[in-house]
This record gives structure tokens, C-alpha cells and sequence, in this order.
């Protein structure tokens, strides 16, 4: 495997990502890490980050020196560059201005790194410093330039050491992924075999030896991704002694418990327990209108309702949870060591409260690469690329208080959006579509007489990550037709408006 060092980057996740779609695998860690732990990681190469420090003060993050005698191939990427020059004995000094964005690289020596480049002279690369190595260390040679800086690339071939100045893992640095690939394939001398179906291989029997012979497993089932690709994986790992648990809180889309239910009862024999639970939230929700408060409220209740499942169940010593990359190494970044790893949100405090042992099938995944776990283990589209569902449900798309009466309304308004996404093929172009129950009421005219009814928000978004979007430029005679049908068939709203607004400022959700 890779192993990067994150120094700080916004990018360090690209590079991650790009390695493994190169076919190997790759973990991030912080480069706080001794160089002992490093050893024990057994890296096959490894990877310096960015990262927004400079070599010349004293404080910043630094490598052990003796990492480069271990005869490993190592590639350093901007500030990865700069501290390979630094204790390689090269010069690094402050630029006068900040170089970032779009420069044109001029290679210089032919080597490994640039072998197969489609373009030769003039490569666009994406450039992101402030320091810059005017001269580099003994034993080291140049390989590129650009009009700003004459060290844009160098390498000390015989130790396998390589640097680049510019962001190979960009999308904008142009053929940055043939360079990463020449790293990997002609300089490490690595085989790409990271795949799902052996991800899949490994995993289950990595899940079968980490469970025992005897030991029983309970899930929590959203009906999401990520959840389903754990329970199946599990599931094919240790059949029966995995209980699934699905809460129906009442606040589901419309029939959506019960389609995942019975997906999965007709193709796998899984363990599984759809608990009715409308009525206990509903009560507990009445009467509260702030948003926070709904998802205390939702969140408590839920792990309750759960608990008082598993105690029915006798034996279980685990709890299986899709923890997904991201959530891992968002609290090991190089920010800061100490901070709490993150719970995942849906189902946090669980396992502490129940004193269960965590399994984390996911935990070095990102979400696409879930997907295509889900499209290995023979997953419907319509799980694999189902829409992220927030853990609180429609309750935080009611905005105000939650009732019978007003989620009966959304969920028919929000059945007819996914519905028509669906049959005009949007669905699977968004990130996201649904529609969000407005606190007001306006008026309007139904034959002759004038209405007072409630208003229904369409919020359909273009994202990656959910970090940011922005609204997606639905064709308006699909709008219409999700406009038209809302205020003919479903009883209480008069009024359709359209979310246009981008995350940030806005946010995806409307509460
Ligand atoms: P926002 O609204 O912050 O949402 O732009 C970003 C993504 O997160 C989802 N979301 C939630 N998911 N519990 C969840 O499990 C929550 O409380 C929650 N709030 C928002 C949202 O649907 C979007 O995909």
C-alpha cells in the first residue's frame, strides 16, 4: 500500500482517491506519526502532501530524516517538495509573491515520471505555494521548470525520490494522472490489483475472522447505501448471526421502508427486524418546532427504540456501522491530533450506551467506492444510487411542527418530485430532490373561491460531497409538471416555489 502523509493540503484526499483509481490501495495519515508507526504501516511507497506551512520556520511539520534510507520510493508534492530540498541539504526560499493556479511546465531532463505525457513542452499543471526551491540538494537533478520557478520538479533517481512543485492530483494539472501512474507503476514498480471484488474478498474474510465462530452482530438499516452494503456484506460473512434492525420512525419517504424491506427479505435471507415505531415519534415530536430540538428528540428516541430490539436479543457483542472514509480522517488531519473522531451522526452514542464493540466495514472507503462495493455485491440502482437521506427524515423538511396532517402532505408532495425525477432521468443525475414543507400558508384561487393553503419548496441540487452545491438547472417543463401535479393531487397546498440558491451560502437542507 501508500502511504501519504497529510502536511495540511486541501487536496490530500485527491491524491488518496486518485491512487486507488490507479488500482492501489492508499491510507492517509497525519505526518505527526513516528517514524516507528510508520514502519508498522509497511508502506510500499510513500507520498508527501501540501500543506500550508513553510520549511523555514522552525516549527513546521517535518519528516525523520532516516525515512529516506529506507530505500522507499517517496514522492513529495509542493510543500512535500520543499521539506524533501530542506533535509535533503537543497535551498528553499520564500517567493516574493504567491504562485497559485494555472502554470505552464517545461520539462527538463527526461525521467520515469514523465514517460507516455501526451504533451512534452507547455504542460498546464495547477500550481498552489508560497515558498519555492531555488537551488536543489546535492545528488539531486532538475526535471522541469516553468517561466516562475526554475526548480518545478526535480529527483534523486537512485534513491527513488521524485518532487513536484505543481499538483499532479488535480484535475486541472493536465495528464497529472499519468504522472501519478508513472510514480506508482515505473518508479515504485506497484501492480494495480486494488479492486472492489478484492476489497470484497479480503473484507469478508477479514469480517469473519475479527467476529469468531460464535459471536452474534446487530446493524442499524437506514435503507441508504451505506448501511445496506454493510448489512449485506455482513450478512455473506456470518449469515444468521447478524440481526438487522430497520426503525420505521414514521418519517420516511413515502413506502420506503417497506420497498427496502422487501428487496432485501427476496434476495437475501437476512435477519431482519422492521420495528413500527410511527406513533412513539410522532408523540414525542408534537408540540416542537425547533430544528435541533427535532433532531435531539429523533435521535434519543432512536436509539431507545434500538436498544430495546437488541434486548430482546440475547448475546450480541457487536454493533456493524457504515462509517465512511472521510468521517475517519477528518479527525486525524493534520489540524490536530487530539480532536474526537467524529461519530457517525445517525446512530452516535450507541455503542458506548449499549457496550458493544464497533464494526466499521467502510471505515477505508469513499462513498463512491461504496457504491461500486454495492454494484459488486449486486445491489438495484435504486439502492446504489439512492440520494443521501438526512438520519432526522422528513421531520427536518417540515419546518415547524411536526404533525400527522403535515407529513402526510410532504410525503405525497415529495413522492410525486421523486417520481417524476425518476421517470424523466433527473433522479440520477442530482445529488439530491425533494421537497420541503414551507411554516406559512398563502393564498390562491381553486374555481371561484379563494384558498389559504400550505406552500411546498422544491430544493433539487448538483453536488460531489454535499460541502458544496448548487441548484440544478431542472428543464421547466419538468418544474412544471412536478408544480402542476403537487397542487392538483395533493390536498392542503396551493403553492410550488423553486430553491435557487447555493451551497454556501445556503445549505442542502432547508432546517
Ligand atoms: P446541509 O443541509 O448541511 O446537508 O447542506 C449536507 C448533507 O447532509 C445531509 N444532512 C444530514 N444528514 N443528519 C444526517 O444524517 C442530519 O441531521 C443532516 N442534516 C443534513 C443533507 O441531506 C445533505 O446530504
Amino acid at each position: 500500500k501508500v502511504i501519504i502523509l497529510d502536511y495540511g493540503s486541501q487536496y490530500t484526499q485527491l491524491i488518496a482517491r486518485r491512487i486507488r483509481e490507479a488500482g492501489v490501495y492508499s491510507e492517509i495519515h497525519p505526518c505527526t506519526i513516528t517514524s516507528e508507526e510508520l514502519k508498522a504501516l509497511k508502506p510500499q511507497a510513500l507520498i508527501l502532501s501540501g500543506g500550508p506551512a513553510s520549511v523555514t520556520n522552525h516549527e513546521a511539520p517535518a519528516l525523520d530524516p532516516q525515512v529516506l534510507d529506507w530505500g522507499l520510493p517517496i514522492l513529495g508534492i509542493c510543500y512535500g517538495m520543499q521539506l524533501l530540498a530542506h533535509i535533503c541539504g537543497g535551498e528553499v526560499v520564500p517567493a516574493q509573491d504567491r504562485e497559485y493556479g494555472r502554470a505552464e511546465l517545461f520539462i527538463t531532463e527526461d525521467c520515469a515520471l514523465w514517460e507516455g505525457l501526451v504533451v512534452k513542452e507547455g504542460i498546464k499543471v495547477w500550481m498552489s505555494h508560497g515558498d519555492k526551491v531555488l537551488a536543489p540538494p546535492p545528488g539531486f537533478i532538475v526535471l522541469a521548470r516553468t517561466n516562475r520557478v526554475d526548480v518545478a520538479a526535480m529527483a534523486d533517481p537512485a534513491r527513488k525520490i521524485y518532487a513536484l512543485q505543481f499538483h499532479p492530483e488535480v484535475a486541472h494539472t493536465e495528464d497529472g494522472d499519468q504522472i501519478l501512474r508513472n510514480f506508482l507503476f515505473r518508479i515504485a514498480d506497484l501492480n494495480p490489483n486494488w479492486n472492489m471484488s478484492s476489497f470484497l474478498e479480503e473484507h469478508l474474510a477479514r469480517l469473519r475472522e475479527e467476529i469468531g465462530e460464535n459471536e452474534q452482530v446487530i446493524c442499524a438499516l437506514s435503507g441508504g447505501v451505506d448501511s445496506t452494503v454493510v448489512a449485506v456484506m455482513l450478512h455473506k460473512a456470518i449469515g444468521h448471526r447478524l440481526h438487522c434492525v430497520l426503525v420505521d420512525n414514521g418519517l420516511l419517504r413515502l413506502g420506503e421502508g417497506e420497498e427496502i424491506v422487501a428487496y432485501l427479505r427476496q434476495h437475501f435471507d437476512l435477519n431482519l427486524h422492521f420495528v413500527q415505531a410511527q406513533d412513539l415519534f410522532l408523540s414525542r415530536l408534537k408540540g416542537v418546532e425547533d430544528p435541533e430540538k427535532k433532531r435531539k428528540i429523533i435521535g434519543h428516541t432512536f436509539i431507545e427504540v434500538f436498544e430495546q430490539e437488541a434486548k430482546a436479543l440475547t448475546g450480541i457483542k457487536y454493533l456493524a456501522q457504515g462509517t465512511l472514509y472521510p468521517d475517519v480522517i477528518e479527525s486525524i488531519s493534520f489540524k490536530g491530533p487530539s480532536a474526537v473522531i467524529k461519530s457517525h451522526h445517525n446512530v452516535g452514542g450507541l455503542p458506548e450506551k449499549m457496550d458493544l464493540a464497533l464494526i466499521e466495514p467502510l471505515r477505508e472507503l469513499f462513498k463512491d467506492e461504496v457504491r461500486k462495493v454495492a454494484v459488486e455485491l449486486g445491489l438495484p440502482d435504486f439502492i446504489v444510487w439512492r440520494h443521501p437521506f438526512p438520519g432526522p427524515a422528513l421531520a427536518i423538511r417540515i419546518l415547524g411542527e411536526v404533525t400527522q396532517e403535515r407529513l402526510n402532505i410532504l410525503q405525497q408532495a415529495d413522492k410525486i418530485v421523486h417520481n417524476e425525477l425518476m421517470a424523466s432521468g433527473w433522479y440520477y443525475k442530482v445529488w439530491q430532490g425533494f421537497a420541503v414543507l414551507l411554516p406559512l400558508k398563502t393564498v390562491g384561487v381553486m374555481g371561484d373561491e379563494r384558498t389559504y393553503e400550505h406552500v411546498i419548496a422544491l430544493r433539487i441540487v448538483d453536488s460531489i460531497d454535499a460541502m458544496t452545491a448548487d441548484w440544478t438547472r431542472v428543464p421547466s417543463e419538468i418544474l412544471a409538471l412536478i408544480s402542476n401535479r403537487i397542487i392538483n393531487e395533493v390536498k392542503g397546498v396551493n403553492r410550488v416555489v423553486l430553491d435557487i440558491s447555493s451551497k454556501p451560502p445556503s445549505t442542502i437542507e432547508w432546517e
